[in-house]
C-alpha cells in the first residue's frame, strides 16, 4: 500500500474510535469550509485542530518505523564510540511511544499538539518525517495532500468502527509501517449528500 493511503487509513481509524474526536475535526471543517465549499490552501494551512489530529496520528503510526544513518568517520557522540562505516538506526516508533516524553503514549490525544503544547516537543524525539539535512523532501506535499483528503471525505462521511474492525489495530512492521490485516469502518453519509472529486 502507499504511503499515503496507508496513514490516511490509520488516521480514519482514530477518527473512528475517537468519535469525540472526529466531531471537533468535523466542526472545523465545516465552520472553515461551509457547504462543503471547496478547500483551499490558505484556509487548510490555518486549520490547527486539523494539524493537530494529524501530527498525533503520525506520532502514533510513523510510517517510516524508524531512521537511518552512515556513519562516514569515526565520532563520539555523548561519550559513545561509533566507528567509521557504522549504520546507526534511530527508533522512530518506540521513540514516539517513549513514557518519559508522552505521558501515557499509547492514547490518541491531539491536544500534545495544541499550540500552547507543541514547543515543548523535542525535535529529535518526534520525528515521522525524518530530521535535519536530509529529512522528508515531500513532507509538505505530503501534509498537504493528506489535509486535502481528509477534509473532502470528512465533509461527505462520518467513520464508526463496526464489528469487522481490528481494535486495537495490529501492525506490520515489515518495510513500511501498516496494519496486518485490513482497517475495515463504518462509513455514513453525513447529510444525505455527497459533493466534491
Ligand atoms: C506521509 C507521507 C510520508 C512520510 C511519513 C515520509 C517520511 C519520510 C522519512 C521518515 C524519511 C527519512 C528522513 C530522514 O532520514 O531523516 C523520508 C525521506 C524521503 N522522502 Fe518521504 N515521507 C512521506 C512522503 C513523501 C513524498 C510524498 C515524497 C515525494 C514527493 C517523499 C520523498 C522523500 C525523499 C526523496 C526522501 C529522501 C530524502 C534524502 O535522503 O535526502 N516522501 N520520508
Amino acid at each position: 500500500m502507499r504511503p499515503l493511503a496507508v496513514l490516511f487509513l490509520f488516521l480514519m481509524y482514530l477518527l473512528a474510535t475517537h468519535p469525540d474526536v472526529q466531531q471537533k475535526l468535523h466542526k472545523e471543517i465545516d465552520a472553515t469550509f461551509p457547504n462543503k465549499a471547496t478547500p483551499t490552501y490558505d484556509a487548510l494551512a490555518q486549520m490547527e485542530y486539523l494539524d493537530m489530529v494529524m501530527n498525533e496520528s503520525l506520532r502514533l503510526f510513523p510510517i517510516a518505523g524508524r531512521l537511518e544513518r552512515f556513519c562516514k568517520k569515526d565520532v563520539e557522540v555523548n561519550g559513545v564510540f561509533i566507528p567509521k562505516g557504522t549504520v546507526v538506526l534511530v527508533p522512530s516508533f518506540a521513540l514516539h511511544q517513549d513514557p518519559t516524553y508522552w505521558p501515557e503514549p499509547e492514547e490518541f490525544r491531539p491536544e500534545r499538539f495544541s499550540k500552547e503544547n507543541k514547543d515543548s516537543i523535542n525535535p529529535y524525539i518526534y520525528t515521522p518525517f525524518g530530521t535535519g539535512p536530509r529529512n522528508c523532501i515531500g513532507m509538505r506535499f505530503a501534509i498537504m495532500n493528506m489535509k486535502i483528503a481528509i477534509v473532502r471525505v470528512l465533509q461527505n462521511f462520518s467513520f464508526k468502527p463496526c464489528k469487522e474492525t481490528q481494535i486495537p489495530v495490529e501492525l506490520d512492521f515489515q518495510g513500511i509501517i501498516q496494519p496486518k490485516k485490513p482497517i475495515v469502518l463504518k462509513a455514513e453519509v453525513r447529510d444525505g449528500t455527497v459533493s466534491g472529486a
